[in-house]
């Protein structure tokens, strides 16, 4: 993966302030990486604050604000589970709760198969569902535990 800015950002920056034009380049080279490899990895963190002259905690700093970058390698089944208001209060710690368990890992990660990732969101517009998750972009609403080992055991059985 290359991440080397192009000549004509590099003559952009001569001409302008150099702090704010690496920060404005972080980004473009954030969402780069993302496409390419499915998420920020470790070494596209290197690389990134090695172009641009900036720590890695820098780096970090920007991915983490937004969230749009994931830090985690997705799995082939992506789990986003909303933690919005109306599905807090409706059941989705318990949800969270249960996938974690069933799925031995923590929001954030990825199962050592590759299988799932497990992610929490703010709030995934179908507030009417709640408590609602999203598998592979598709949401499941009005769900208790057992719905969601259903839904689990749907995944698993796929080849
Ligand atoms: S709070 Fe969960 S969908 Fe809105």
């Amino acid at each position: 993966m290359t991440m080397r800015p192009t000549r004509e950002s590099s003559d952009k920056q001569k001409n302008s302030n150099p702090i704010a034009e690496k920060e404005g380049a972080l980004i473009p080279l954030l969402q780069k990486a993302q496409v390419q490899l499915g998420y920020i990895s470790p070494e596209a963190v290197e690389e990134i604050a090695g172009v641009l002259d900036v720590s890695e905690s820098e780096v970090y700093g920007v991915a983490t604000f937004y969230a749009e970058f994931k830090l985690f390698r997705p799995g082939e089944h992506n789990i986003k589970v909303c933690m919005g208001t109306s599905c807090y209060l409706k059941g989705g710690r318990r949800l969270l709760d249960h996938l974690t368990r069933k799925l031995g890992i923590r929001a954030g990660s990825t199962t050592k198969d590759s299988k799932f990732s497990l992610e929490t969101v703010a709030c995934l517009g179908c507030c009417s569902k709640s408590p609602v998750i999203s598998v592979d972009g598709v949401i499941y609403g009005d769900l208790s535990p057992s719905q969601v080992d259903s839904i689990l055991s749907r995944l698993r059985s796929k080849a």
